[in-house]
């Protein structure tokens, strides 16, 4: 077992498979074996697996199945909803946390779930049954392992790197995956740390995570970018000169030699699609946003031949869906079977030919996608 991440253990076993879809694209699938810093009692595993499976056999008002076309969204989360308020109650603090879902700053509980207090105050640590949710859930798991993969695959390209790898990260949230892989390259002889962009939506997640580069002594590493990645007509990394040099002087938009957006596809559709945004008779925009199929495009035109884009999506089958969608009722969700990913990536029309790197941790939960660029790759981009 190879000590890679800062979060997880992970180890890649022998014997994944090859095989070529019906569209003509070489797969090849990755067992990942993990080891979670965090969930070591087996018997505490078990207590919490058999809550789960009896929160999740009283589903949404009663009902257990895993309807995922049911749409909801943040304020559809139905609060009086029997499965939920037990989760509360069992629970302290979780109807704080509960609150913080879906932002990105809901998962940094799920990254360390032994520190810091929940939003009401709640202290996590050895006692708190909080932390043993946070640790033992299938979700926690994956989460957890999703990031030790990314990190662990941006770690091999780093290693057989002699320069600073210029490392994207789309949707980055709090980024505590880039922020602990920086930190412990950092501490490595022999690896040169990359330069990284941050960039995301959300302006307070940026703020947290520039303040916490400052206080891991890793920030002359960081840019940060606030930008809406889901822009269907391309994602503009660089703010607005970006934008610029693209459309005025034609200049190729790929950039970075690893471009990760882990953290976002489950929650698009396929297809680009219309959100609808009103404000009383002042404003109303139909404005389009780009689906799963044009961000993994759009990914891949920031990346430098012989560089990759890497993403995760939701399993579908994964363990505990149930729980997720019917009790914590994660809004939005898309949980897609490798098929259905490969489908999305096939639509995309980027340059497969260096095939599909499916990355499978053993907890069930995500799919890590991993796609280079052809060294020859010399489609510039109009
Ligand atoms: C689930 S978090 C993922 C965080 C991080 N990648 C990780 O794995 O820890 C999803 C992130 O997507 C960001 N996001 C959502 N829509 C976005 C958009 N249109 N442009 C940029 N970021 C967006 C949110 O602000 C949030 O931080």
């Amino acid at each position: 077992m190879k000590e890679i991440s800062t979060i997880t253990k992970v180890d890649y076993c022998a014997g994944g498979e090859s095989y070529v879809t019906p569209g003509g694209t070489t797969v090849r699938l990755h067992p990942v074996e993990v080891e979670d810093k965090f969930a070591t009692d087996p018997i505490e595993a078990d207590r919490i697996t058999r809550a789960v499976e009896e929160l999740s056999e009283q589903g949404f008002f009663g009902d257990p199945r895993i309807d995922l076309e049911r749409k909801r969204t943040r304020r559809d989360i139905r609060l009086d909803n029997p499965s939920t308020r037990s989760m509360m109650e069992i629970i302290e603090g979780f109807a704080s946390w509960h609150r913080e879902i879906p932002e990105a700053k809901a998962l940094e509980h799920i990254y360390h779930p032994d520190e810091g207090h929940l939003p009401d105050g709640t202290r996590l640590g050895e006692e708190a049954e909080a932390t043993n949710w946070l640790t033992y859930i299938s979700d926690a798991l994956g989460i957890r392992s999703r990031a030790s993969v990314v990190q662990d695959i941006i770690s091999k390209e780093i290693e057989a790197s002699e320069s600073p790898l210029k490392v994207a990260s789309l949707a980055c949230g709090l980024a505590t995956p880039m922020l602990e892989l920086c930190s412990y390259v950092k501490n490595r002889e022999g690896l040169v740390v990359p330069e990284f962009k941050l960039a995301d939506y959300d302006k307070s997640a940026l703020n947290v995570a520039r303040d916490r580069a400052k206080e891991m002594g890793v920030i002359e590493h960081f840019e940060f970018q606030r930008t809406n990645i889901l822009r269907p007509e391309g994602i503009a990394i660089d703010g607005l000169k970006g934008v610029l040099a693209e459309r005025l002087f034609n200049k190729p938009k790929r950039q970075f030699d690893v471009v990760e957006l882990v953290g976002i596809l489950e929650y698009l559709d396929s297809s680009d699609w219309v959100r609808h945004f009103e404000y009383g008779e002042v404003i109303k925009v139909n404005k389009l946003i780009a689906g799963a199929t044009n961000l993994i495009k759009n990914s891949f035109d920031l990346v430098e031949p012989g560089g990759r884009i890497i993403f995760g999506n939701m399993l579908n089958p994964r363990p505990q869906l149930g729980l997720t969608i019917n009790v914590v009722q994660w809004p939005h969700i898309k949980p897609r079977s490798i098929k259905e990913v490969l489908q999305l990536l096939e639509a995309s029309k980027i340059d497969l030919s260096e095939g599909v790197d499916v990355h499978l941790p053993d907890d069930g939960v995500y799919a890590i996608y991993s796609v280079r660029k052809p060294e020859a790759y010399t489609q510039w981009v109009a």
